[in-house]
C-alpha cells in the first residue's frame, strides 16, 4: 500500500503514527475490513455491506463533518492497518466519543489499540482542549485497552447490542484531562 505523500504523520507513537485519512486509502483492503465478519461482530451497524462507492464518498464528506478521523499505519511497512476517530465532538462542553477499528487481523492483539488510543486520548486533552473523552464497546479487548490506560468504566448498556446471536452488554468509559494528567502522560 503507498503512502499518500501530502499527508505527513499527525500523531507519531512507538511503532504506529496517525494521519488524516484520504482518498488515496479507499483501498481493497480497506473495503474488505468494512465486510470482515470479525469487525463487524462488535459494531451496532452490522447488517448492510459497505460498497466501494459508498467508502469514497464517507472519505470525501470527512472534511465537512467535524469529526477528526486518522488512518492508524504502522512504521515498520507504512501499512495503512485501521483508523481512528474523535466523533461528537461538542466544543462548548469539551467532549469527544473515541472510536476505533483496527481492520486488518494480523494487526490485532499486538498493543496497537492501546497504543492508538493512547495517542489521540493525549492529542484531545493536550491540543485540543477537551476535558471528558468517551467511549462505548462490548469488545472485551478494547474495554481492556481502555481500563489499562486509566479509563474510569461510567456503567453499563444492558443488552445493548446483538454479538453472536446473543445480546450483550455494551461498557461505558469515560476519561477526564485531570485524570489522564494525574497519570504523567
Ligand atoms: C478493539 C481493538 C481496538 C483492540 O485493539 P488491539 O490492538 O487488538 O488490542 P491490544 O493488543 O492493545 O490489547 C488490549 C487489551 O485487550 C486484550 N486483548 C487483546 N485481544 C483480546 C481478545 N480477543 N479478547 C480479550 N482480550 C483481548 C489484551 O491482552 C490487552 O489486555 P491487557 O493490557 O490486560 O494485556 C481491536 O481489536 C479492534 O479494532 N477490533 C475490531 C473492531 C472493534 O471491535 N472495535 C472496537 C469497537 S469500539
Amino acid at each position: 500500500m503507498t503512502r499518500d505523500p501530502s499527508q505527513p504523520p499527525f500523531l507519531t507513537g512507538e511503532r504506529l503514527v496517525l494521519r488524516p485519512l484520504v482518498a488515496a486509502d479507499a483501498t481493497r483492503d480497506y473495503l474488505a475490513w468494512l465486510n470482515d465478519a470479525e469487525v463487524l461482530r462488535y459494531r451496532a451497524p452490522k447488517a448492510l455491506p459497505t460498497t466501494m462507492p459508498q467508502l469514497r464518498a464517507w472519505i470525501a464528506s470527512l472534511p465537512g463533518r467535524g469529526d477528526l478521523v486518522l488512518a492508524i499505519r504502522t512504521k515498520r511497512g507504512d501499512r495503512h492497518v485501521g483508523n481512528i476517530a474523535l466523533n461528537t465532538i461538542l466544543w462548548v462542553h469539551r467532549s469527544a466519543e473515541l472510536s476505533i477499528m483496527l481492520g486488518a487481523a494480523d494487526a490485532r492483539g499486538r498493543g496497537y489499540g492501546r497504543e492508538a488510543i493512547a495517542l489521540l486520548t493525549a492529542h484531545g486533552f493536550a491540543s485540543m482542549g477537551l476535558n471528558r473523552i468517551w467511549a462505548e464497546s462490548p469488545n472485551p479487548a478494547f474495554n481492556r485497552a481502555v481500563a489499562s490506560l486509566g479509563w474510569r468504566r461510567e456503567g453499563l448498556k444492558r443488552e445493548a447490542l446483538l454479538v453472536d446471536g446473543k445480546l450483550v452488554d455494551v461498557v461505558c468509559w469515560s476519561i477526564l484531562a485531570r485524570e489522564w494528567k494525574k497519570r504523567g502522560r
